[in-house]
């Protein structure tokens, strides 16, 4: 059976996405860009919409040399126009409360059910460091995952990574208790020289219909 995909940006940019290595060092991004991607991986799916994380976003050539310094030298974070350091949070029934209010206050959301989704939060995370670990970096790594695409949808490319010293951009970049520097995210204009998207295993392979 032929699946037929409907032309799609969307398929497009998934299609044409690259790991980039290689950036145009004179490209720089305003705050209202830098700010417009990340209101665009906020809209991430996370559990409970706990929206357990935030994004540092390092645009100055002091901050990008201290972070290519945690980062092993690697030479990206300095040309790329920002990298963002994303931070994963242990999720707290009381920032859920917060962050249901608005659902509540729009009328599609009863109180009784956001009161007990609260509730649900703190049986499953309160003193459970490794539930809450785990989930900080379940919901950093989807937004981590639509920042990749907010960058390409503004024509940028983008690169995850995770080779840093994780204990120290999280004391030099002031993360707190409970606070995971789950990836660091360049973007910015490529370079010429990029390799291309990296050959997949088949699908085949990958699947198991049950
Ligand atoms: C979680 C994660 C961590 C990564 N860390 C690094 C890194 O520290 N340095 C780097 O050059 N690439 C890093 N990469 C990029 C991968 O090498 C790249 O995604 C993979 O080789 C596939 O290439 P493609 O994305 O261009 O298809 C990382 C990617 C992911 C998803």
């Amino acid at each position: 059976m032929t699946v037929h995909v409907f032309p799609s940006e969307i398929v497009s940019a998934i299609e044409s996405r690259i790991s980039a290595n290689l950036y145009d060092r004179d490209h720089l991004l305003s705050r209202e860009q830098i700010e417009e991607l990340v209101r665009l991986a906020s809209l991430a799916p996370s559990a409970y919409n706990l929206q357990n994380w935030r994004f540092i976003a390092v645009s100055s050539p002091e901050a990008k040399a201290r972070l290519t310094d945690a980062a092993y030298g690697q030479r990206k974070v300095l040309d790329a126009a920002v990298t963002f350091i994303i931070v994963g949070q242990f999720p707290s029934h009381k920032a859920l409360a917060r962050r249901l209010e608005p659902s509540v206050a729009a009328g599609f959301m009863p109180r009784e059910m956001a009161e007990s989704w609260v509730g649900v939060i703190s049986d499953t995370f309160d003193g459970k460091a490794s539930a809450s670990h785990d989930e900080a970096i379940r919901s950093a790594t989807f937004a981590a995952s639509f920042l990749i695409f907010a960058a390409q949808s503004m024509g940028l490319a983008s690169g995850a990574m995770t080779g840093f010293e994780a204990e120290r951009v999280a004391r030099e970049f002031g993360l707190g208790a409970g606070e995971v520097p789950v990836m660091l995210m360049t973007v910015g204009r490529a370079a010429e020289g990029n390799w291309p998207q990296k050959p997949r295993v088949p699908v085949a392979e990958l699947i198991e219909h049950v």
